[in-house]
């Protein structure tokens, strides 16, 4: 079988199972099955492939027929500039999240040493792209889950800056280290009914701890607001991800909280996704 024969098998049976983009995926599946690049397949459509690479391109199509995400299988995340591994441990890095980064440096100034929180890291994308942006700050990056920690730990690794990320494996709710020129959290803010509706990409693959907020989906968003009070230097920032319905209530507790709010910013989409806001008591 050649590349363009397996790419069409791979592409119809994908159909089958409603995958969105089926010819993208069975592209990305045999670029990672042959180690070559999808640019060099599709100029080589009528090579040969190996019988054990045909066994292993079936393989994972199989995975993906039945929903696996495409970055579990291929092993890695794009996001912002940089590559991200991910495994089933963490939330796949998303490219809404990308608006947390891009609002988050304006508080960085280039140059100024700043003491950067991230709340529930998984991946450690936000936190390890900060760093790579801005070179002189420090960080911690905390997480409930140990495996989720690993993984961002083995990505700072990769990204040559675990020196200047402190990985502490905890519960916000026990941490206590204070003093953080900014925190950042892109906390599980879903709640249960819109749990129940989600792809089954999302539903059935990825930790349910990265995804749900409880019944109402605040209970980890108002952790993260109430312990950023204690945490936060005075003029200190923080910058939350939240879901496109929990505008008003955030934008509630933070003033109960003694935020003031710098900015609402949407998403790709035009929905409600992140609030800047600034310790001012
Ligand atoms: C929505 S994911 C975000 C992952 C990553 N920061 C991102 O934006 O792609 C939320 C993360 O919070 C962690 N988490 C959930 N509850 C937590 C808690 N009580 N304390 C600390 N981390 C928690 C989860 O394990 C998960 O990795």
């Amino acid at each position: 079988m050649n590349y363009s024969q397996i790419l069409k098998k791979g592409e119809n049976f994908l159909k089958k199972s409603k995958i969105k983009n089926p010819n993208l995926d069975t592209e990305l599946i045999l670029s990672k099955v042959i180690n070559k690049k999808r640019e060099e397949i599709l100029l080589n459509t009528n090579k040969k492939l190996k019988i054990k690479d045909i066994i292993k391109f079936k393989y994972y199509l199989l995975r993906r027929y039945q929903k696996e995400p495409i970055a579990y299988i291929l092993g890695y995340k794009y996001f912002w500039k940089f590559k991200f591994l991910t495994n089933k441990s963490v939330l796949i890095p998303r490219p809404d999240t990308e608006l947390i980064i891009e609002e988050t440096l304006k508080y960085l100034p280039v140059n100024k040493s700043k003491k950067i929180l991230d709340i529930g890291t998984g991946s450690g994308c936000i936190v390890i792209t900060l760093l790579k942006e801005r070179p002189n700050c420090r960080g911690t990056a905390i997480d409930i889950s140990l495996k989720a920690l690993n993984v961002a730990k083995t990505n700072a690794k990769l990204h040559q800056i675990e020196n200047k990320i402190n990985f502490i494996n905890i519960d916000i709710d026990k941490y206590k280290s204070n003093n953080y020129d900014l925190i950042v959290s892109n906390p599980p803010y879903i709640n249960s009914i819109e749990l129940n509706r989600l792809d089954d990409d999302i539903k059935f693959h990825e930790p349910m701890l990265a995804l749900s907020g409880g019944s109402d989906g605040f209970r980890n968003l108002k952790k993260v607001i109430i312990k950023s009070k204690k945490l936060l230097k005075i003029n200190g920032k923080l910058i939350l991800e939240i879901g496109y319905k929990q505008k008003n209530e955030c934008l509630k507790m933070l003033n109960e909280n003694g935020f003031y709010i710098n900015k609402i910013s949407k998403d790709l989409s035009g929905k409600d996704r992140c609030i800047a806001s600034t310790k001012i008591k």
